[in-house]
């Protein structure tokens, strides 16, 4: 694990989010050190989308404070985001490596046109996630696990330094799959921080070093190996989930 000591990439703090009258989180508090991955995990409507955008201030809070590399989102803009997949409109007339080229816009500022330079990261970015093939392809003809990867892409220009995905795993096959974890896996490398919502729990320990079990509130978060545990999944989830002992009794 590539944890710098001392530096917190993502502070979040007495978080309370509500949509009208109904909180959807309650008082939540996380550090995520800079340069792990972590894994959001909780049931539908733990509030884990909620969090991301509060996060990215996409969001209004009701009441906390979120600080990225110590200092208000406000001053530090370095986040890439992919939104969950089936919250976006796909049927939008632009071809793939336009929407790739679009995630430079961030850092190019409003009215100036992309050149060759972004065009030539975009190219790049496809080709990261294995989609060289489908420049000029409109979105409107992508499956669902070639749209995961044209959003993972479209982050991987943004030249970020932290790295917030939504279920990228939902609805893909197992190369895709593999594809988007060893992307999640060089960007962990180069020393990014990277934060994922998370369905599948019995891949958690394999792709991720540290986890936030989310229900409203925020039951436990850290290493894996200390916060992944059966007491915290019941506390996430209720009675519903044996997942761990399920794993162990495959195993023996
Ligand atoms: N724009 C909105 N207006 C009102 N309520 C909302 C809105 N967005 C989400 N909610 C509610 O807030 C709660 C948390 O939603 P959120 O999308 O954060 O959950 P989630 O953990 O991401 O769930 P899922 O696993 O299904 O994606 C849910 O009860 C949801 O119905
Ligand atoms: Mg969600």
């Amino acid at each position: 694990m590539a944890t710098r000591e001392n530096e917190w990439a993502i502070e979040v703090e007495d978080l309370t989010v509500a949509y009208g009258e109904q909180p959807v989180l309650w008082d939540v508090d996380v550090k995520v050190p800079a340069g792990v991955k972590m894994a959001i995990v909780g049931p539908n409507g733990a509030g884990k989308s909620t969090l991301i955008k509060a996060i990215l201030g996409l969001v209004p809070s009701v009441a906390g404070e979120v600080r990225l590399f110590g200092q208000p989102l406000q001053k530090r803009g370095h986040i890439a985001y992919v939104p969950q997949r089936a919250t976006l409109d796909w049927d939008f007339p632009t071809d793939v490596l336009d929407v790739v080229t679009m995630g430079t816009y961030g850092q190019l500022g409003w009215f100036r046109r992309p050149g060759v330079e972004q065009r030539d990261r975009a190219i790049a970015a496809l080709t990261q996630v294995g989609m060289e093939g489908y420049h000029r392809r409109p979105i409107a003809q992508l499956s669902g696990g070639q749209q995961q990867r044209v959003l993972l892409a479209r982050a991987l220009v943004q030249d970020a330094e932290v790295f917030m995905l939504d279920e990228p795993f939902q609805g893909v096959d197992a190369p895709t799959e593999r594809a988007i974890v060893e992307v999640l896996d060089s960007l962990a490398e180069a020393g990014k921080t990277v934060v994922v919502v998370h369905h599948d729990l019995q891949t958690i320990p394999e792709y991720f070093d540290w986890v936030l079990l989310l229900n409203v509130r925020a039951i436990e978060y850290g290493p894996v190996a200390d916060a992944f545990s059966e007491e915290n999944l019941r506390l996430t989830f209720g009675g519903r989930v044996g997942v761990l002992s399920q794993a162990d009794s495959l195993e023996t």
